[in-house]
């Protein structure tokens, strides 16, 4: 391991006790008792999870993570009481939040959102001790989030207006709309806590469904500000938090059989066994987003400049813990010392530092043991004879983690195949395009692709086949989600259903229609029905 310059490369990275500024800190721990069920702030008084932070502090007898508070470790029983309010809540669709029409869950949607921007400040805050991502970044997570309700629940109108009218085919008359599933398991992951939760959270509100949420490993008490907002704007059980371990609170929630949608981002191994949990799977709709390892491919003309700008956004944004990071480069033989060379030298221009510093890109990791872990898939490589190519590479100290550059990286090591999340750049060197063709096709994962290069014949010789393999091809540019406009999904291990802003409302509801024969009697009854606003499906009144 890089041991070189640790102790210049770490010293003062964590703050002393009491050197923290004071517009960044926990004025006090956040000790979590409540939890929401049946539009009940229920208080706990059992087992608890103490919530620790990434960043610690030199307290004299070395380094801790920071305790930022505690939320609840509810049991199997808790959980069924949380499933039983939202099928109370859906009461088989029959319930009150289910039948409201698409405009009063707008506006109940649209109090909500104005309830969580007066939060923001708290929010971020906890966003940025609870997952050690940086204020900024932190900042533009919250924004993204209120973004993305905003652009929902304009999507939600579009839909509402193209479903409005009626459409006569021979003699049956007919109005097409979507409806909701039931009861549906929200489970976000704990790099993007609030975003991803809420990309899925908020259309399936939205579309009329019940919720049972729960929180991330890490990110869960960021949530705790928004827990009044819940029980204020939506209907008791519409709404429902539980915390603790997945095998004994998600567990019973499966086995119930009660479950109708899973909204689940993680692995797919965990995805796996909640999933066969069902005992009737046919039943489940499941939308997720699973593992990935996304290859750049740096062409021989690619522009270097550009392709080390992209190519460290790519890797090592958010220390590499994004689902869409690029995850191993394949960099042709020709360009690859000089490659190798100049994102060296942009690694080691990165800030590290604690979340709160200006300009910081490199953060202490959430995850317990991910150094170690991350140093075990770096000596698998150096013991095949890989070796680290940029200062201070894999250098750590307590929850930090330099980002290493390793090449040459080959097949069999670990660093190849394996989704490392974390900050380590693996770079391959290839001949003949067919190799990094063929890593692609036998990959487990199929969410995207970089593609660095100049000449468009060999790139559009590409992209034809590549769009069969994964679902976003990006040209000169890193890999990513965002604009949440965009369809974002992946073929094979990477996921299941397709989110955006429009797609995630569908993903959350079913084709539902009423139709009848257009003859006199129907005529009249929907004629009455419509003109008398008796339903809130059957109607034909337009959203402005
Ligand atoms: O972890 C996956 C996130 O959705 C990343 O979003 O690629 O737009 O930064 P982004």
């Amino acid at each position: 391991m890089n041991t070189v310059n640790n102790e210049n490369l770490f010293a003062n990275l964590y703050p002393k006790q009491g050197g923290i500024p004071v517009e960044f800190d926990l004025p006090e721990p956040v000790n979590q008792t409540e939890y929401l069920i049946d539009g009940e702030l229920r208080h706990w008084d059992g087992p608890m999870h103490e919530v620790t932070s990434p960043v610690c502090v030199e307290t004299g007898a070395g380094c801790k993570r920071v305790v930022i508070g505690c939320h609840p470790q509810l049991t199997g029983k808790e959980s069924l009481e949380a499933l039983a309010s939202a099928s109370k809540a859906y009461d088989h669709g029959g319930g009150e939040w289910p039948t409201r029409s698409v405009q009063q869950r707008i506006e109940a949607l649209a109090d909500f959102t104005y309830r969580m921007s007066q939060k923001k400040s708290e929010i971020v805050r906890l966003l940025m001790w609870e997952i050690g991502k940086s204020y900024q970044d932190s900042e533009k997570e919250f924004d993204r989030t209120i973004t993305y309700i905003e652009d929902t629940l304009e999507a939600m109108k579009d839909l509402d207006r193209v479903s409005s009218r009626f459409v006569i085919q021979g003699d049956i008359i007919g109005q097409i709309r979507r409806a909701p599933l039931g009861v549906v398991l929200s489970m976000g992951p704990f790099n993007y806590p609030l975003n991803e939760t809420f990309t899925t959270l908020i259309p399936a509100l939205l579309m009329g469904n019940a919720v049972i949420f729960k929180p991330p490993k890490f990110g869960v008490l960021l949530f705790r500000p928004l827990l009044e907002a819940f029980r204020e704007a939506f209907p008791p059980g519409v709404v429902n938090t539980i915390y603790g371990s997945g095998a004994e609170i998600v567990s019973p929630l499966m086995a119930s059989g009660q479950v109708d949608a899973l909204a689940f981002i993680g692995t797919s191994r965990v995805a796996d066994t909640i999933q066969q949990q069902h005992p009737k799977p046919h039943r489940l709709r499941s939308i997720l987003g699973l593992d990935a390892k996304n290859p750049a491919i740096l062409l021989p003309d690619a522009d270097l400049d550009l392709a080390v700008r992209e190519c460290l956004l790519g890797s090592l944004t958010f220390n590499g813990q994004r689902c869409t990071a690029l995850k191993i480069l394949f960099v042709h033989a020709s360009i690859c010392e000089a490659f190798l060379e100049r994102f060296s030298e942009a690694v080691s221009r990165l800030k590290i530092g604690m979340p709160w510093e200006p300009g910081v890109t490199l953060t202490p990791l959430p995850e317990v043991g991910k150094p170690k872990y991350l140093e075990g898939l770096l000596q698998d490589a150096l013991g095949q004879g890989a070796r680290i190519v940029n200062p201070n590479g894999g250098a750590t100290t307590e929850t930090f983690f330099f980002p290493a550059v390793v090449y040459p990286v080959k097949a069999s090591m670990r660093l190849y195949s394996e989704e490392q999340f974390g900050p380590i750049v693996p770079v391959v060197s290839f001949d003949d395009i067919e190799e990094p063709m063929r890593y692609i096709v036998e990959s487990n994962y199929g969410q995207q692709v970089s593609l660095f290069g100049k000449d468009p014949d060999a790139l559009a010789q590409l992209i034809d086949p590549l769009v069969n393999q994964v679902c976003r091809v990006n040209l000169n540019s890193q890999c990513q989600r965002s604009p949440d406009t965009f369809p974002f999904t992946g073929r094979k291990d990477s996921a299941e259903g397709t989110l955006s802003v429009s797609d995630t409302l569908r993903c959350f509801s079913i084709r539902t229609l009423v139709a009848a024969r257009a003859d006199p009697l129907n005529k009249a009854i929907i004629t009455d029905i419509t003109r008398k606003n008796k339903s809130n499906f059957l109607t034909t009144n337009f959203i402005l």
